[in-house]
């Protein structure tokens, strides 16, 4: 059995990355991606996928960090893209969660990344928070080719089925743990098992029993029995179908 974690900031988390390296081993987690988030980090995530043999990373300016975003970015998203372990654009997305002063902004620095994502053949990241009308119509409107992944899907069955009906993925968290997540748990049941990922979103969201603590990449397997759980398969399925679903959209 083996697991993938599809988003885990390992650039964040506290202790050295050869201990979660090796937890997250220990726990049948045998390959990691990196999302990025601004420019000043891409320097350092790519150097954690340098040093690890299954770690990867990906490019991508937050929504959060929108106002980080300038004219250059391009040229270092496709500078940096060319490292062997760049398997995507990510994350990237709309957030009106927190700050809503900036939306136009968010949204254009969105659109500027679907685009080059779809110049540089990678698939996509898209991190939505309380966002999912104007992604989706934005992922619309400008991806021509990228395969995408909403990560840490926070939709309800409905807005589900939009992203299934369009070929997407996505990908869930340790939030489906929850006891009060009976919309997720729901979504977690239903979705096609050719379109699920794993991830931990590390050092954020951490499963049940850690819950409030840092996450990390061993976790993922409290995600996935609670999965197996509420779909009645077994731990090894959820393992197999996942794993073979993010080793196809991120060709790793
Ligand atoms: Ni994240």
């Amino acid at each position: 059995m083996e697991f993938v974690d599809t988003h885990a900031h390992l650039d964040m988390l506290e202790g050295y990355t050869e201990y979660y390296i090796a937890q997250a081993a220990e726990n049948n987690v045998n390959k990691i991606i990196i999302p990025g988030i601004e420019p000043d980090s891409f320097g350092t995530i790519a150097e954690i996928a340098t040093r690890f043999k299954n770690v990867f990373f990906e490019l991508g300016v937050f929504p959060s960090e929108a106002a980080k975003w300038t004219d250059e970015c391009n040229e270092l998203i496709t500078e940096f893209a060319k490292h062997p372990k760049c398997i995507g654009i990510g994350e990237i997305g709309l957030d009106y969660h927190w700050d809503k002063s900036f939306i136009d902004k968010q949204k254009e620095v969105f659109i500027k990344q679907i685009k080059l994502a779809n110049s540089l053949k990678l698939p996509i990241t898209v991190h939505d928070r309380d966002a999912h009308d104007d992604t989706l119509e934005i992922i619309d409107k400008y991806n021509n080719s990228s395969d995408i992944v909403f990560h840490c899907f926070s939709g309800d069955l409905e807005f589900m089925k939009k992203i299934i009906e369009r070929g997407y993925y996505l990908a869930i968290g340790g939030v489906v743990t929850f006891k009060k997540a009976d919309t997720l748990k729901e979504v977690a049941q239903k979705v096609p098992l050719d379109k699920l990922l794993l991830e931990t979103d590390s050092p954020y969201l951490a499963p049940a029993p850690f819950r409030g603590k840092e996450n990390q990449p061993a976790y993922i397997k409290y995600t996935a029995e609670e999965i197996a759980r509420l779909r009645n398969i077994t731990v090894s399925e959820v393992a197999e179908a996942t794993t073979a679903n993010a080793e196809k959209v991120f060709k790793i």
